[in-house]
């Protein structure tokens, strides 16, 4: 048998800890698939008392990650710290530049210094893997990479952060408060440690990025990517999707289209029918659209220890056999940049809430200024809640489905509906993802 594949692993809360647990669990499997042992020789954390249901007296302890990075006898670096900057750049940085093969579930640090990591991984002649950036337990990055690279890419669009998905799920289906539905993802550890990263939608941006390069062959740009969160998102408007038979979804959508690629992280409205509609709770998915294979969903876990870690042993299991994909599925040189579509010239559907005042005249009003720009109407309806009176300040809410139109013809039409005065509140205005 080859000599043992000797790795360090840096970072040891829930995800590290459920790495060590599934090497230990799989060690014979993993060196009869792979032909070596898979050896842990250092760790290293902050806080080496916790008890983390692991015997760590058996592996070398580190109190410095960038020492365990460099350390002679690792052949693997494992960085599970966390963060864009500091010490787990510094550590990602140490083991590269020390020519040793980098795993890491970092996809803030990626989205930020990816290209970097990946010139200096294939200047060393090593692998930079991350399989457990993206959707957490779903092989994404080896499909984009491998499984696909037949195909030319059309669209890559998913629901990438689980938190959001299970705050739309458990609002729409047990009618529960935003900050509610918040609260309970941050107990269940769904949650970044600043949750803003999840509701504000940076966090699915830095996974589309990864996933828009793997692709499209951009280079990683977070900056080109138009985002937009979940936090504006009420009740009244998960009922109104329910009744016009749509769900809010957070996605992140990669397309390709004739002003170059558009990358978008918004809340969307998806068919209730569609694939993406089904997946509910911290349940991640993602759709490509392809040539060859035409349409393709993948569902499983985003989020948790044991499904990150098997993603991230997936990608140890690869460097002990001796594969080194190119990280971004091509030479980094061949990458080209990417840049931020602006979504003025967005090209699709609209759902547009309204809170209307009463009045005669109103709703013809509305409709006139969407004529006049050629928006045509697939629905338009006036509902008042059941027992409920008109609102204090006398508006009603009145809720359009618009076909496919530019964003910025919507933009106009409204700006003269507000100026015609009949609206009592911002509109609502939600884009529409076709399957
Ligand atoms: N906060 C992330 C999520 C964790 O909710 O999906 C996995 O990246």
């Amino acid at each position: 048998m080859p000599s043992p594949l000797r790795i360090g692993i840096a970072g040891l809360g829930t995800v590290g800890a459920a790495v060590i647990k599934l090497l230990d669990r799989q060690a014979e499997t993993l060196a009869r698939r792979t032909g070596r042992q898979i050896v842990i020789r250092g760790v290293s954390a902050t806080n080496r008392a916790k008890d983390r249901g692991i015997d760590l007296a058996r592996f070398a302890w580190f109190d410095d990650s960038v020492a365990l990075a460099k350390a002679p006898d690792v052949d693997l670096f494992v960085e599970l710290i966390g963060g864009e900057e500091g010490i787990a750049l510094a550590a990602a940085e140490a083991a590269l530049g020390a020519g040793k093969s980098l795993v890491t579930a970092n996809k803030a640090l990626l989205a930020k210094h990816g290209m970097r990591l990946a010139h200096l991984a294939e200047e060393k002649g090593v692998a930079l893997a991350f399989e457990a950036s993206v959707a957490g337990g779903i092989p994404i990055v080896k499909t984009l990479r491998e499984g696909l690279a037949g195909n030319s890419i059309e669209r890559v669009y998913g629901i990438l952060n689980g938190t959001c998905n299970y705050i739309l799920t458990r609002m729409e289906q047990e009618a529960l408060s935003f900050a509610q539905c918040l609260s309970e993802a941050q107990k269940l550890g769904y949650a970044e440690a600043d949750p803003t990263f999840d509701i504000g939608g940076f966090d699915t941006a830095h996974k589309l990025a990864i996933l828009t390069s793997l692709a499209f062959g951009t280079a990683i740009d977070p900056a080109s990517i138009s985002v937009e969160g979940i936090e504006a998102i009420t009740l009244a408007d998960l009922d109104a999707a329910a009744e016009l038979g749509y769900r809010i979804k957070l996605l992140g959508v990669a397309q390709r289209t004739p002003a170059g690629i558009e990358q978008r992280v918004h809340p969307t409205m998806v068919a209730k029918t569609s694939a993406i509609a089904q997946v509910m709770g911290v349940t991640n998915a993602v759709t490509i659209d392809a040539d060859a294979v035409h349409e393709l969903t993948l569902v499983g876990p985003g989020a948790g220890g044991e499904a990150t870690a098997s993603a991230i042993v997936a990608d140890i299991a690869d460097i002990a056999r001796g594969v080194r994909s190119a990280p971004f599925g091509r030479p980094v040189a061949s990458l080209i940049p990417a840049r931020l579509a602006p979504m003025q010239l967005h090209e699709g559907g609209y759902y547009i809430r309204l809170s209307v005042f009463d009045r005669p005249g109103a709703a013809a009003a509305i409709a006139t200024r969407m004529a006049e720009r050629g928006i045509s109407l697939e629905s338009i309806v006036q509902r008042r809640r059941p027992g409920k009176a008109i609102d204090a300040n006398g508006a009603v809410p009145v809720v359009l489905i618009t076909h496919a139109t530019h964003e910025k013809t919507i933009r106009l039409a409204l700006e003269a509906a507000v100026t015609d005065g009949f609206l009592a509140e911002k509109p609502q205005v939600i884009r529409i993802e076709r399957e």
